[in-house]
């Protein structure tokens, strides 16, 4: 099905165009701490500026659940939002009614206007037909920019669709598209990293993947519960033991699908997890009772390494290791940098996504070299798993 995207929107002189942006971002003592987010959505903001609409920003800060949390407004945004933008930002504080309706009717075109933490409102959360009307009066069209809030379907994403003509922002759009080349019609071979702590987080994904890859890399805690699954000793690991079973499952799900899965070869265990503690490789039959493993070893890196240099395509979710607190982090590093060098070099083509991901990247040095990263926690997750997102399908057809 195809997106409605911009280029379709038509004259938007004068227009008042409600967009709606995830400036969910990380905040540290009431200041944005990391302003990927906001960045992300400068292309679209600056797009239909040019193009003279009014632009009015709707969005969510964490999770007040209907109520006005004052930690919670979106003000710390404008500061930082209006110096990417180099263009001053007017702030709402409310996301309808009169405060905002005399703002809009205010602005001149062009002018940017951040409106106050949707979630304050009940409605928002509720996708309360009467809370969208009251957004929709304050817009002529709507645009969707904020693909991570895409799994909710709520007034400002699926409500909103409904009542004025709605269209994909341009990083809605980039991002589809990256997801598309990673997992939807992907150029074959193609291999999954799969890693984190939990199976159980993960279960959809993993019987999603095995249906879909050549290869599926598993790494993290979650690699224990398929090593304890398959007979070998996980001494003190983080592990899943009663998912032994459905690790089991995934394990024959794989071999139907003709799913290679690749499981650790070797483990690198300590006793202690703390920063240089001491460490050991170990085959995976000598894991001692009293260790932890906590991250990949060499040959598993090595084995990686090649199937990577054998595929045409990457997606990756979540960390090999625990890469929070080296030296657990050299199994995530060593395969996302010889991933990033080959699509650097145009010869793969790597997408990476999902809460802890996004930091492990960064960590290894590589967000800027991979074809994609994903900002998207939640939602990555779910198109991952299969499934349909409320807020992208309400943008088809
Ligand atoms: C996110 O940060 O993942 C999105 O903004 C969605 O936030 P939510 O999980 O609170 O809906
Ligand atoms: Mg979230």
């Amino acid at each position: 099905m195809r997106l409605r995207t911009l280029d379709t929107a038509g004259d938007l002189a004068g227009k008042r165009a409600l967009v709606r942006v995830d400036f969910n971002v990380p905040m540290q003592d009431g200041r944005v701490s990391d302003d990927t987010r906001l960045r992300a959505a400068l292309p679209t903001l600056r797009a239909l500026s040019v193009r003279g609409a009014k632009v009015i920003l709707l969005a969510h800060f964490d999770r007040p659940k209907g109520k006005v949390v004052p930690s919670m407004s979106l003000k710390p945004v404008v500061g930082p939002l209006s110096d990417l933008l180099e263009q001053a930002v007017a702030f709402a504080p409310d996301c309808i009614g009169p405060a905002a309706q005399d703002l809009i009717a205010a602005a001149e075109p062009g002018g940017v206007i951040l409106l106050e933490n949707l979630r304050f409102h009940a409605g928002e959360e509720a996708d309360d037909p009467a809370f969208a009307a009251a957004l929709a009066e304050l817009g002529d069209l709507y645009v969707d920019d904020a693909f991570s809030a895409a799994h909710r379907a709520h007034a400002s994403t699926t409500g909103l669709a409904k009542l004025l003509p709605a269209y994909a922002g341009l990083a809605m759009e980039l991002e589809l598209d990256a997801l598309d080349k990673a997992l939807g019609a992907p150029v074959r071979p193609v291999l999954g990293v799969v890693g984190g702590s939990k199976v159980s987080t993960k279960l959809d994904l993993l019987k999603n993947l095995v249906t879909k890859l050549d290869y599926l890399a598993i790494g993290g805690g979650m690699a224990n519960t398929f090593l304890f699954a398959q007979g070998h000793p996980v001494g003190a690991s983080y592990c899943e033991k009663d998912l032994k079973a459905t690790a089991e499952e995934i394990m024959q799900l794989a071999a139907a699908h003709g799913c290679q899965l690749l499981l650790p070869l070797d483990v690198v265990v300590s006793e202690r997890l703390e920063p240089n503690a001491p460490h050991f490789i170990r085959a995976l039959d000598d894991v001692d009772e009293a260790e932890r493993i906590l991250d990949a070893g060499p040959q598993t890196i090595a084995k990686l390494n090649a199937v990577v240099d054998e595929v045409k395509t990457l997606i990756w979710n979540g960390p090999l290791g625990v890469f929070e607190v080296p030296p657990f982090d050299a199994a995530t590093v060593a395969v996302a940098r010889h991933a990033a060098a080959r699509a650097k070099a145009g010869a793969l083509i790597a997408v990476a996504g999902g809460g802890d991901t996004v930091s492990a990247m960064h960590h290894a040095g590589v967000s800027a070299d991979l074809t994609f990263v994903s900002t998207a926690g939640g939602a990555f997750l779910e198109w991952m798993e299969g499934k349909p997102l409320p807020g992208v399908e309400a943008l088809q057809g």
